[in-house]
């Protein structure tokens, strides 16, 4: 296998996977319309890889875009980044998350069948499992019951990718992320969220370098070991790294249906869980100084622990995440400090 196509390669996970799999040896062609990133990731993907890549600009939903793709390069498997992400935001715009997340999907797909491209590894989430209270996370737990329309389109994604594969060729391998931090290690690459950062660890490094003044800790009144909830925090380069063992997993010899279809959802996390009080003592620790927060009231929709069982990803397809809190907390401030806007800096 050799010729990837990566959409939302521009994006935060899709970039640090190009770098990944450059070294592993593939070919790469991305294509994203930078609906949320810009081409200096790209730039900074081909400084720290040394490698070239193909790049295509333009929207997923376009199957004038995806049918010259897949003449012009012969795609061996397909990795779906691309997708808009923001919780609160798909809450306020229901239509454009339902639209960009699940078009996109369906013309990819169609734009592979024509193609005769038959593997497929999408992002999901472990927002998929909804609000159980039972952990860690089982890849068997029935999924739904999600509590926002992004999440929603992840779990009807992969219900549509589960139907369309029981009953044709296409295999697909969809990875439930667990909470992806970090960046890369060389300080060239890391996440930009655009505006006001929902996820805890961009906001924490963006408090620690002043562009914010303080950071809200979303409830002290849960039932965990310092009332904060817990999370299971993966290195984005270990993250990245799981999507090559998924490619190469394609090549093992799979146990194809009747129409050589295929079908499995792998949890990708550490298995370990840290609250939220641990992540500000990692990146005190990396960045040598305090952190301004206050514990506040809790955010609705959050549940008190989330966090993986890792056996499967191990089983099938032999990844561990290998790095630790401390190392995404350094990680995350050696990006953060040197670039103090992100890729504007
Ligand atoms: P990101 O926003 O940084 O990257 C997504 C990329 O896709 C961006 O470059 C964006 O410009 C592009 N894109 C979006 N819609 C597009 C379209 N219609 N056509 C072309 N390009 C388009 O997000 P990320 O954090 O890298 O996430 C990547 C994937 O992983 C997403 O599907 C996301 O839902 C999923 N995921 C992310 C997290 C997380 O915490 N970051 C957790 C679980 C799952
Ligand atoms: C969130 C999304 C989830 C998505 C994931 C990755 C919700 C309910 N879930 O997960 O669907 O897949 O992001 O994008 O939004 N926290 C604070 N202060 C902050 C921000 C966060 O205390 O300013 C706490 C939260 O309460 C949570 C932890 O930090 O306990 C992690 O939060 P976050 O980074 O937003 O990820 P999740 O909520 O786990």
């Amino acid at each position: 296998m050799n010729k990837i196509l990566v959409t939302g390669g521009a994006g935060y996970i899709g970039s640090h996977t190009v770098v990944e799999l450059l070294a592993a040896g593939y070919e790469v062609v991305i294509l994203d319309n930078f609906v949320n990133s810009s081409d200096k990731s790209l730039e900074a993907i081909r400084k720290v890889s040394g490698k070239n890549f193909d790049f295509v600009k333009g929207d997923v939903r376009d199957s004038v875009v995806l049918d010259n793709i897949f003449k012009a390069h012969e795609i061996d498997a397909v990795i779906h980044f691309a997708g808009l992400k923001a919780v609160g935001e798909s809450v306020q715009k229901p239509l454009e998350y339902y639209d960009n997340n699940l078009i996109s999907t369906l013309h990819l797909l169609e734009a592979m069948k024509k193609a005769g491209v038959k593997k497929f590894v999408f992002s999901s989430s472990a927002t998929v499992y909804g609000e159980t209270e039972v952990y860690p996370f089982d890849e068997s737990f029935p999924i739904g019951g999600t509590t926002n329309p992004y999440g929603t389109t992840k779990y009807m994604q992969e219900l549509m990718l589960k139907d369309i594969s029981a009953t044709s060729d296409l295999q697909v391998i969809t990875l439930r992320y667990f909470n992806p931090v970090g960046a890369h290690e060389s300080g060239e690459m890391g996440e930009d969220p655009q505006g006001i950062p929902n996820n805890l660890c961009p906001f924490i490094t963006q408090v620690l370098v002043g562009r914010r003044d303080k950071l809200s800790v979303f409830g002290g009144d849960y039932d965990t070991k310092d009332g904060t909830c817990i999370r299971d925090y993966i290195h984005v380069v270990d993250l990245a790294k799981g999507h090559v063992c998924a490619l190469k997993k394609f090549d093992s010899g799979l146990r194809l249906n009747e129409n050589g279809g295929y079908f499995d959802a792998i949890n990708l996390g550490t298995g370990k869980g840290s609250s939220v009080l641990d992540m500000i003592a990692a990146f005190e620790k990396a960045a040598g100084k305090k952190l301004n927060y206050e514990v506040v009231d809790r955010r609705a929709g959050d549940i008190a622990v989330c966090y993986a069982k890792t056996d499967k990803a191990r089983e099938e397809l032999g990844f561990v995440a290998e790095k630790t809190v401390e190392d995404m907390a350094q990680d995350s401030w050696r990006w953060q400090s040197t670039h103090p806007k992100g890729f504007n800096s």
